[in-house]
């Protein structure tokens, strides 16, 4: 194939190289195609067909239903790695060896620590906060007890932001869920592996010795590493943005947080589950809502269906979808909202509006699920997608910050009034 893409603008045409990625992914490089054309852009609403850099992070084919982190494909990850060992591999380009991990570990645990005076932050907000409005003023707030973060020139300092960051954002989400329930704010135990700490810190009694649970612990750490990175999403393109200004990391994170609290993306956990309830209690009639879904006047959407990207079955639900038959199997919970779940997925599966748009179930779909299984709160499921995609987000904010990408600056065509003259007040 030729190496070049043509245009034709008028009468004047232009060529533009092309890219291709090492998964052979073409891209026209449109680098010069405003100076060369003398000012025409190209508009691309929602990015559909915009690459906004290139990486090497992620590897993603919607159509056929890949997704591998650093070249590791994620089923071979969710059965064989620990969360903590595929954070590191997305950060720093490989799986670790057993001494990489354990300084990772070592390094994370020793900055862990949360400055008190944040606990006065968490204490002014209203009962009625949501967790990922906390979440993500917490996340920025941290920045104000770690200046020296904001020095992104420095490797170092930003490898101190990076564990930094990873020992403080559990303790973030724990102290976000138990302000909530009314328990005191705990650490958990540096003696601990990161989930089981991560465990510690959410579900610990006051008078009560924790256990951990192997079974809970076991698809905890499946479900964040299903969630650890998933390239240039909203939320990462959002950090990677914030950052390229120059940014701290923690900011860039923070933006990242509000960017996933929407119920188009992370928050589609917990509207999955509201819907799944909703069902529930309007008499379990699935057809009834999937008429709603299919209906152009009405704003229902079925929750966890369809994905901007994978035009096939999203692989981390159908990892997602047999761990929730295990989890609440060894739990031994009978959950009514499983068999609805299913039901709809039945349905959706062999329905042609659901077929023709290629919409399948995408990794949120049962995830609450499980989540609710755990006795994690409903509004704290999208809290649980930002502790797993924690990582993906730094490796998307390091590898920005390092290839020393230029400022994100989107263009526009204008489409407002011509100049008009000013009218005073008076005269309008
Ligand atoms: N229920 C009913 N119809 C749908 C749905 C749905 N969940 N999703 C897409 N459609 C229809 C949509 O109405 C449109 O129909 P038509 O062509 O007749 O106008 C067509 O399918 C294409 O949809 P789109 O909105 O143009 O597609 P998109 O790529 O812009 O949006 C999406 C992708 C994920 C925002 C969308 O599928 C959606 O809203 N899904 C529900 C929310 C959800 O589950 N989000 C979680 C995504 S996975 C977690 C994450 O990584 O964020």
């Amino acid at each position: 194939m030729s190496e070049i893409a043509k245009l034709q603008v008028g009468d004047q045409s232009y060529e533009f190289p092309l890219i291709k990625g090492t998964e052979n992914e073409l891209a026209i490089n449109i680098k010069t195609l405003r100076g060369a054309t003398n000012g025409v852009i190209t508009i691309d609403p929602g990015f559909k067909n915009t690459g906004s850099c290139e990486s090497a992070i992620t590897f993603l084919d919607g159509e056929k239903g890949i997704l591998r982190f650093r070249g590791y494909s994620i089923e071979e990850l969710a059965e064989k790695a620990n969360f903590l060992e595929v954070a590191y591999a997305l950060i720093f380009g490989n799986l670790p060896t057993s001494e990489q991990l354990e300084k990772f570990h070592s390094d994370i645990k020793a900055k862990s620590v949360v400055d008190d005076d944040v606990k006065k932050i968490i204490d002014a907000f209203p009962k009625t906060a949501h967790p990922m409005g906390i979440l993500s003023s917490l996340t920025s707030a941290l920045t104000a007890f770690n200046p020296s973060s904001v020095n992104v020139e420095s490797e170092e300092e930003v490898y101190n932001a990076i564990v930094k960051i990873m020992g403080k954002f559990p303790v973030l989400v724990a102290w976000t869920m138990r302000k909530k329930q009314g328990l005191p704010l705990n650490y958990g135990s540096n003696s601990l592996g990161y989930i089981e700490n991560v465990m510690k810190m959410m579900f610990e009694q006051p008078n009560e010795n924790y256990e951990i649970n192997t079974i809970v612990k076991n698809a905890l750490d499946k479900l964040l590493i299903l969630h650890a990175d998933h390239e240039q999403n909203c939320s990462t393109s959002t950090v990677r943005i914030v950052g390229s200004s120059h940014a701290g990391l923690f900011a860039s994170l923070s933006a990242g947080i509000s960017a996933l609290w929407g119920p188009l993306h992370g928050g589609a956990n917990q509207a999955v589950l509201e819907m799944l309830e909703a069902i529930k209690e309007d008499g379990g009639d699935t057809k009834k809502y999937m008429a709603k879904a299919k209906d152009k006047n009405d704003p229902f959407r079925l929750m966890g269906f369809g994905h901007r990207v994978y035009k096939n079955f999203d692989p981390r639900a159908k990892i997602i979808k047999k761990a929730a038959d295990e989890v609440l199997n060894s739990l031994g919970v009978d959950d009514p909202i499983l068999e609805i779940a299913k039901g709809l997925e039945r349905e959706a599966l062999s329905d042609p509006y659901f077929v023709d748009r290629k919409l399948y179930p995408n990794v949120d779909f049962y995830s609450g699920i499980i989540y609710r299984a755990m006795g994690i709160p409903v509004e704290m499921f999208t809290v649980m997608f930002a502790l797993g995609r924690l990582p993906g987000w730094i490796a998307q904010w390091k590898e920005m910050r390092f290839k020393k990408e230029p400022i994100g600056r989107p263009r526009q065509i204008y489409t407002g009034e011509n100049e008009r003259p000013f009218t005073p007040i008076q005269k309008r």
